[in-house]
C-alpha cells in the first residue's frame, strides 16, 4: 500500500488529554499565571522521555492543571480534530478522563459540552464525525466511577457519550473491582472497552475479558502471548485498539520493528492502528503510526480497507452512520 497517508482511517484509541501539547501548556502556565516547578517547565521544553507508563501518567495528569474551563475543553478537542482531519481520519472516538478534572474542581459538563461543541462543531465545517467515551481510572475508587456515571445521566441520554472505558495504571484484581461500573453502564446503554494487556499481563486479559465481557480491548497488545486469549478474543470478536508508537514510548514493548502485527492478522483479528497520547509519544500522529506498521508488515491496499471496514463494525455509533461511512 503506497499511499497509506491519504487512506481513510477510523481512530477508536486516543486521549483528548494525551493531545494536549506541550508547547500548549507552556502556554496556558504563562497566560495564567499558574504556579509549576521552574525544573519541570524545563522539562516541557524539551522532547519527552518516558521510563514506563506510570512515568508518562504522572506528566500527563500534571499537566492537566492547565485546563481550567468549558472554553479550554473546547480548544483541546477542536486543536484534535484539525489535526485528525489532516490524517484523513473519517470517524473517530475520543477518551476522556472526567476523574483528574471533577478533583480539581471543574464542573463534569463543562469537561463534557466543550469537548461536545468541538464535535459538533467538526462534524458541520470538517465532515468528520466524533463520540466520545468517559475512562475511569483503574487505580481510582469504584464508588467514584459510579457517582460520575450517576452525574452524566443527561449527558448519556442526549447521546453525548456513547461509552465507557478504563485507563491509568493496573491494580490487583481491577477487573473484579470495576464489575459493578460496567453493569450499571450497560443498563444506561454505554459500550464498554478497556485497555488491558498493555504492559504484558498486569491482569491477565481472559479474566479482563470473563469479568466484563468488553466490546473492545484497548492495546491487548500482549494478547499475542497467550493462545488461549487470542482464540477468546477471535471468539467474542473483540476488537484491539493497538498503539504502535505509544508502546514503544512508553517502554511497554522495546523495538517498533518487532510490533506484533502479524499474529493479529494471521489469527484474523479485527484490530486499529491508533495514536494513544500524540502530544505525548513522540511526539507523533496517526500517521506514523500507519506509516510504521506499513512498512514492516506486508499489508495489501485490500487488506488495509477489510481492517477498515471491520473496525468501522466495531465502533459505538448506530447502524444509520455506519452505513452512511461506508
Ligand atoms: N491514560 C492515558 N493514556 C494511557 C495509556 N496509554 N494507558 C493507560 N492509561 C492511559
Ligand atoms: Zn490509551
Amino acid at each position: 500500500m503506497k499511499n497509506i497517508e491519504n487512506m481513510p482511517k477510523i481512530e477508536l484509541h486516543v486521549h483528548i488529554e494525551g493531545t494536549l501539547e506541550a508547547k500548549t501548556v507552556l502556554a496556558k502556565i504563562e497566560q495564567k499565571q499558574l504556579n509549576f516547578d521552574p525544573m519541570y517547565l524545563e522539562k516541557l521544553s524539551k522532547p519527552p522521555v518516558f521510563t514506563s507508563l506510570s512515568d508518562f501518567l504522572k506528566d500527563y495528569y500534571k499537566n492537566m492543571a492547565v485546563l481550567e474551563n468549558q472554553q479550554d475543553f473546547f480548544d483541546l478537542a477542536w486543536n484534535h480534530l484539525k489535526n485528525a482531519k489532516k490524517q484523513n481520519v473519517i470517524y473517530t472516538e475520543i477518551f476522556f478522563d472526567p476523574q483528574p478534572h471533577i478533583k480539581r474542581g471543574i464542573h463534569l459538563d463543562d469537561v463534557i459540552d466543550g469537548l461536545y461543541q468541538a464535535l459538533e462543531k467538526a462534524e458541520k465545517e470538517l465532515d468528520l464525525k466524533a463520540k466520545l467515551i468517559m475512562c475511569f481510572l483503574k487505580d481510582e475508587s469504584v464508588d467514584e466511577a459510579l457517582n460520575i456515571l450517576d452525574m452524566s445521566k443527561l449527558a448519556i441520554e442526549n447521546k453525548k457519550i456513547v461509552g465507557i472505558g478504563f485507563d491509568s495504571n493496573e491494580i490487583e484484581n481491577w477487573a473484579a473491582i470495576f464489575k459493578p461500573v460496567v453493569d450499571k453502564a450497560r443498563n444506561l446503554g454505554l459500550n464498554v472497552t478497556t485497555h488491558a494487556a498493555e504492559n504484558s499481563f498486569e491482569q491477565d486479559p481472559i479474566e479482563v475479558i470473563n469479568i466484563l465481557n468488553p466490546d473492545r480491548i484497548d492495546h491487548g497488545l500482549y494478547i499475542h502471548k497467550s493462545l488461549e486469549a487470542l482464540k477468546l478474543v477471535k471468539e467474542k470478536e473483540i476488537h484491539l485498539s493497538l498503539c504502535p508508537l505509544p508502546n514503544f514510548y512508553s517502554k511497554a514493548w522495546l523495538d517498533p520493528k518487532t510490533f506484533p502485527i502479524q499474529v493479529f492478522l494471521d489469527n484474523d483479528i479485527s484490530f486499529s492502528i491508533n495514536s494513544d497520547d500524540p502530544a505525548y509519544f513522540g511526539p507523533t500522529t496517526l500517521n506514523d503510526n500507519y506509516l510504521l506498521v506499513n512498512q514492516n508488515n506486508k499489508i495489501s491496499e485490500e487488506k488495509w480497507k477489510n481492517l477498515l471496514l471491520k473496525t468501522l463494525n466495531s465502533t459505538f455509533t448506530n447502524t444509520e452512520e455506519k452505513e452512511y461511512l461506508k
